[in-house]
């Protein structure tokens, strides 16, 4: 069962009411489940343990950085994947360990990398031959060894947004097919660089397995093209992308049917075997960095409805959060279940659930059918522990919502709502 669940009408998380909980923090508020991270987190590394295979799981921190749940990943002995300078210092604040921390993003500045080479950190990600030479460079300025691997663009399509394909010729990432081999020759001959491995993450909420089987053949197939160079490939790392459910995570009979007939939809222990079953063969070291299966389905944003307003052609239901809490809804269409904190017997209606920023692409749910809402309705949105805080902003010079931890029958503050006065920094 799922640490969001659905009693008496009442939305729970693990132990508490979730009314209860926004009562005494106020809205809007996000709010996680510590039990469903670590269950989450169990689910993917507990295969990997069990298959024998040499293996690091690094958190896509990007997905939710709040420093206890950095925490408790890294108590848990996760590794992680960092964008950033800012999430190196998160990273490694919290306790990942440098050996396990890898650096990815197509535009490290040169403060960056020195920074990530002065920590000695497992593994640069590299995706231009440019940026090789730059960290070469750097390298060799401060007497020591980068390690690198080399991202791929394999040109597979994920069939997910196209907003979060990675692994497509249009898409910035990684390095086109038809030069990987020049760029893994022209980079084993330089001083200050050590290639490791092969990377390739080609997109974000893949929900088929297909993509990462055609993925895993296309590494294998280069990894023998570039062994045949005499470079030694010791790292695959597969990146991150396992999809999670969004539509239907609750059901009872006050909430609609969601439509979820278009993707197929694989769980979290089916995209890691798949995975485990064709790399065993390579005999290789593996990375993976999952970001959104961990913590999305440990998460819901909770909000409170201000107005009802009927327009000429659809009912509005304002509320008081909206695209400066969770931007995606308005950056990928994604769609994200409301549920009521009080579920109640009042029949389906079809609205449009926006947020009260000064702009049309304000909206959490368009065209959604929902119990009848009043003002004064408290309700959650579903499965935004990823991608929800960590996307938020002070648009329309809005605070930040607080952020709160579920423990079975505790429950801590971990982040405190924004203050006014924190806006003039
Ligand atoms: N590794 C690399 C190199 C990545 O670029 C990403 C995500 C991950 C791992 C983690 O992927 P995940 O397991 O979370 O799918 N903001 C978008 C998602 C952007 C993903 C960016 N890269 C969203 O809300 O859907």
């Amino acid at each position: 069962m799922n640490h969001f669940y659905i009693k008496d009408n009442r939305l729970y998380a693990e132990n508490f009411l979730v009314e209860d909980l926004v009562k005494e923090f106020g809205s809007p508020l996000y709010l996680y489940s510590k039990n469903q991270i670590l269950r989450n987190y169990r689910e993917i590394n507990q295969p990997l343990v069990s298959s024998k295979l040499d293996f690091i799981n690094c958190y896509a921190i990007k997905a939710n950085s709040n420093p206890e749940i950095l925490k408790l990943l890294s108590e848990e002995g996760a590794g992680a994947e960092v964008a950033s300078g800012g999430e190196l210092y998160l990273a490694l604040k919290f306790g990942y360990l440098r050996n396990k921390i890898t650096f990815t993003g197509v535009g490290k500045t040169d403060e960056e990398i020195e920074y990530a080479l002065r920590e000695n950190i497992f593994n640069f990600t590299v995706e231009s031959l440019q940026e090789i030479q730059v960290i070469s460079e750097i390298a060799h300025n401060l007497g020591v060894i980068a390690r690198i691997s080399i991202r791929v663009n394999p040109d597979i399509d994920a069939k997910t947004h196209p907003y979060i394909t990675t692994g497509m010729k249009e898409n910035k990432f990684g390095i086109d097919s038809k030069d990987i081999l020049e760029v893994f020759r022209t980079s084993s001959k330089l001083p200050n660089i050590d290639v490791i491995g092969i990377h390739s993450h080609i997109g974000s909420q893949i929900t088929e397995v297909n993509p990462y089987i055609e993925a895993v053949k296309y590494l294998g197939d280069l990894i023998e093209k570039v062994e045949k160079m005499g470079i030694h490939i010791s790292y695959l790392n597969f990146g991150g992308g396992f999809g999670v459910k969004y539509k239907n995570v609750l059901s009872h009979r006050y909430i609609p049917l969601e439509d979820d007939s278009e993707t197929g939809y694989a769980s979290l222990g089916e995209h890691v075997e798949s995975v485990i079953k064709l790399l065993s063969s390579y005999n290789k070291k593996l990375v993976i960095e999952p970001g959104r299966s961990l913590v999305a389905n440990a998460g819901v944003l909770v909000g409170k409805v201000l107005y009802i307003k009927q327009g000429e052609l659809k009912k509005f239901v304002i509320t008081d959060t909206g695209m400066n809490d969770l931007m995606r809804p308005c950056l990928y269409q994604a769609y994200h279940q409301v549920v009521p904190l009080n579920l109640k017997d009042t029949g389906f209606e079809t609205v449009d659930i926006v947020g009260p920023v000064c702009e049309t692409s304000d909206f959490l749910a368009v065209k959604r059918s929902i119990q009848k809402l009043e003002r004064g309705d408290r309700f959650a949105v579903m499965t935004t522990g990823a991608y929800g805080y960590s996307l938020s902003s002070n648009y329309n010079a809005r605070l930040r919502p607080a952020e709160v931890l579920v423990d079975g029958d505790k429950y801590h503050l971990i982040r405190e709502r924004e203050k006014v006065e924190e806006l003039h920094y």
